[in-house]
């Protein structure tokens, strides 16, 4: 664990790309590598070590380099979704291996792993995320190779203790693997708590413009299990463009600043309707009255996230018509972006919907607070 470690501040090493400037002209942005292929020295080695790049391109090395620092990781991958990046976890498992995650976490993820992975083999349990308790019974009950985590989950943003959770299943001998897309490098790193291994959708903060979907694996240790992930993505091919690549490594020189600026919005949107007669619910784990709060206040550092929901006092329309209503905050999907987005979670997830139907999900941008506070004054009428 932490070979990656910088001297430097994370903030510096990521804003400088851990400073490193390409030769021969001193480039102080990197460049893009577009080569999918690379030449072979005639006694048929490759000198600089590659060989085609669906197995690796040179542009990953900058941005993986940075978030092998930031989680303090042994390595990181980058692929071509964070879909992907989940998947390949997965798919480093062999079939009859049973796998625990958590009954609430984003839909999409939920719907491959309890479709495609359980008709691969793989004995895929839900747990409640906001019970190490029911954690550590399932755990008793039978062994698992594999818990995988989500904190805050989306879009209800439970808190799962990371440290309490790996401990009881290294103790049980899993392996822990944590979605920390909503927590970012920034406010939480998994592997210092004792996860074997953190996943980012890089869309997200990582990125930070949707402009690009890419996805990130980070890993404690260089062992079996990460040379498997590694082989799944050269030879599965969900591999990220190099340029895709080097927008994500642009993105990623302002983490520290977007993800300050989009926590103390929130934060501030949060308190704010609280206590609002026509919000029944503001789910944030920010806020005191969320049951996550100490959990998170502990495991986060310099900040609650940026994701919150509310739940609309008059049920499905209300929550409907309150996210037409909007204007400063778009009405997309996706997160982690500059500008504030909305969605009518639900309609989004469709009919297995775990959501509450009153639920309007904000993921909260950079923008001046007094304006994101006001779209949504308006809308709520
Ligand atoms: C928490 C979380 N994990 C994973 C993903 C999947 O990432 P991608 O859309 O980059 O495949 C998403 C996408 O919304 C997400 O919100």
């Amino acid at each position: 664990m932490g070979s990656n470690r910088s001297k430097l501040a994370p903030r510096t090493f990521t804003a400088q790309g851990l400073g490193r400037v390409a030769q021969p002209y001193g480039d102080i942005v990197p460049p893009i590598h577009p080569s999918s292929t690379f030449e072979r020295a005639p006694d048929g080695s490759f000198p600089a070590g590659r060989i085609y790049s669906r197995a690796d391109n040179p542009t990953y090395d900058g941005p993986e380099a940075v978030l092998a620092s930031l989680e303090g990781a042994a390595a990181a991958l980058l692929f071509g979704s964070g879909q992907a990046a989940a998947a390949a976890v997965f798919q480093a498992l062999a079939p009859g291996d049973r796998v625990l995650a958590p009954r609430n976490m984003y839909w999409g993820f939920r719907n491959w792993l309890s479709g495609y992975m359980a008709s691969w083999g793989l004995v895929v349990e839900f747990y409640d995320n906001a019970s190490i308790d029911d954690l550590a019974a399932k755990l008793r009950a039978k062994p698992a190779r594999l818990v995988w985590i989500e904190t805050p989950a989306n879009p209800t943003w439970e808190v799962t203790d990371i440290a309490a959770a790996s401990e009881i299943a290294r103790k049980a001998g899993a392996l822990v693997a944590v979605d920390s897309t909503c927590a970012t490098p920034v406010l939480t790193q998994p592997l210092a708590l004792g996860a074997h291994l953190v996943m980012h959708s890089a869309t997200k903060y990582l990125n930070g413009h949707s402009d690009v979907v890419a996805g990130a694996l980070a890993s404690a240790a260089d062992d079996d299990m990460w040379q498997r992930i590694r082989q799944v993505r050269a030879s599965g091919g969900a591999v990220l463009g190099p340029f895709e690549a080097w927008l994500l490594a642009r993105g990623m020189r302002t983490l520290f600043l977007r993800v300050a600026a989009a926590c103390a919005n929130a934060q501030a949107i949060a308190e704010r309707f609280e206590r609002h007669p026509k919000v029944s619910h503001v789910l944030y784990p920010g806020l005191k009255s969320h049951p996550g709060h100490a959990v998170a206040a502990r495991q986060m550092q310099g900040g609650f996230g940026a994701m919150l929901s509310l739940r609309i006092a008059g049920g499905e329309a209300a929550a409907k018509a309150f996210t037409a209503r909007l204007a400063v905050f778009k009405r997309a999907t996706s997160l982690g972006s500059v500008e504030s987005l909305a969605e009518h979670r639900a309609s989004v997830e469709g009919p297995n919907t775990m959501c509450p139907p009153d639920l309007v999900r904000l993921s909260v941008g950079v923008e001046d607070a007094r304006d994101l506070i006001a779209d949504i004054e308006q809308a709520l009428g």
